[in-house]
């Protein structure tokens, strides 16, 4: 789709880069199912690979499906290209190979995922780079109380997982633009439906894709969103984008490719030499993810917060961790970053014992006990036990996990269903 921005979200969902495919008269995008492509003739196979021509030479550097759906998802946030993984842990890791060499640092907030979290303090400090986690709740200013000269990114979740936390985009921004160097969002929980971090000064967005993007639960996946607008070479911090990079002949990506430079970097070289290429039969299925991610986050919010109303009222529930509610912590950058409402994975604790939420969480008879979130049905967790399980108690009461906190993500069923049967695990 040409001119993509001044469409809508739903129009630019299903008609992104549809241009491509176009002429073979397919209304869906077909599944490219396969390694690589032939050349036009030899010259055309040196250009490919000296980039000076745009096209496809072998999958696990880019294929016609996979792409459409970067485009696509580039589309919905307002970025200008993006670039898919076999996993979000995949998008996270290769985009901290572009980012971090050793010897350099990462700033970050304890209230990010798990997985993300121990990638950040037990792999990445295996290979030399360190980050310093700070308590986001205090203020923005933490984030630059941690800036030293070798931070390479402030990395964030525009709401946390699991508690709903929110940031304030726009002030966490400014501040790792002072210091030159960029802002990472996990945009996973929000969907660019309900918050594009780009629009509030992010400059890459990364997602785990196995969530809202494709919505059943079905195929693992991740993206990196490049904005395209943090400026390589006034950072000075990042020679191997802003230089002649000897990986790659010598070639400049930030003058040689441009506002892109972060995601050709990312594809010809990081997914070059790791591999964690995103499967084209998974990018089908986030393509069709995307057809209906509009309708389903309208639904999984208006559930939600039918239920955060019932929890919030129930003498059995000690508190409820949603931002929609007016004694939560971040409920005034609810207001302002989502203005539709939003937010339906979040947490909760119980009055009573750690066994006393086991015991609820095993009375459900609709919400599945699963380790996943963001999926079409309903889901709880205990996190302290699983998805966080591998944290020290001070590591879990930083990151607000207590013994009776309970993880749900709320799907798209009839509410009266999901309320009845919370009400029945209470009783
Ligand atoms: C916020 C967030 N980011 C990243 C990830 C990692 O994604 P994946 O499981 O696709 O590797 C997860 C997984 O739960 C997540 O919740």
């Amino acid at each position: 789709m040409q001119n993509s921005d001044k469409y809508a979200f739903e129009t630019r969902a299903v008609h992104a880069g549809q241009e491509k495919v176009d002429k073979t008269g397919a209304r869906a995008v077909p599944i490219y199912q396969n390694v690589s492509y032939v050349f036009e003739d030899a010259k055309d196979a040196v250009d490919q690979f000296l980039l000076k021509k745009p096209g496809y030479i072998y999958t696990r550097l880019g294929n016609p499906t996979t792409n459409i759906f970067e485009e696509r998802i580039a589309s919905l946030e307002g970025g200008v290209a993006a670039l898919a993984f076999s996993s979000g842990m995949a998008a996270i890791t290769a985009l901290m190979h572009a980012l971090c060499h050793a010897g350099e640092h990462i700033v970050t907030s304890t209230n990010i995922y798990g997985g993300t979290y121990n990638l950040f303090a037990h792999t990445l400090p295996d290979m030399g780079v360190t980050t310093t986690f700070i308590d986001q709740s205090k203020g923005a200013e933490e984030f630059e109380k941690a800036i030293k000269e070798n931070t390479k990114c402030v990395y964030v979740e525009s709401v946390g997982n699991p508690n709903a936390d929110l940031i304030d985009l726009d002030a966490v921004a400014k501040i790792a633009h002072k210091h030159k160097i960029p802002l990472v969002v996990d945009n996973t929980f929000a969907t660019p439906y309900l918050l594009r971090p780009i629009e509030h000064g992010a400059d890459i967005v990364i997602h785990s894709a196995t969530k809202f993007i494709s919505g059943n639960g079905t195929a693992l996946g991740g993206v990196v969103v490049d904005g395209g607008k943090f400026n390589w070479e006034d950072s000075g911090k990042f020679p191997w984008l802003s230089e002649p990079n000897e990986s790659y002949h010598g070639m400049n990506f930030y003058k040689d490719v441009g506002a892109a430079a972060l995601a050709v970097y990312l594809r010809a070289v990081i997914l070059r030499d790791t591999g964690g290429t995103l499967s084209p039969m998974h990018a089908f299925l986030y393509l069709l993810g995307l057809e209906t991610l509009a309708l389903r986050v309208e639904r999984h919010t208006a559930n939600a917060l039918k239920i955060v109303e019932f929890l919030n009222n129930s003498d059995k529930i000690k508190s409820v961790a949603h931002p929609s509610l007016t004694k939560h912590k971040d409920h005034e950058l609810y207001k302002e970053y989502f203005k539709n409402g939003g937010v339906s994975i979040f947490t909760f604790e119980i009055n009573g014992t750690k066994e006393d939420a086991m015991k609820f969480i095993d009375k459900l008879q609709i919400f599945s006990n699963l380790a996943n979130v963001a999926d079409a049905k309903s889901l709880v967790i205990h996190p302290a036990s699983t998805t966080h399980g591998q944290m020290t108690d001070e590591e879990l009461a930083a990151a607000g996990i207590s013994p009776t906190t309970i993880r749900l993500s709320v799907g798209i069923e009839n509410v009266n269903d999901l309320i009845e049967d919370l009400r029945q695990a209470l009783e």
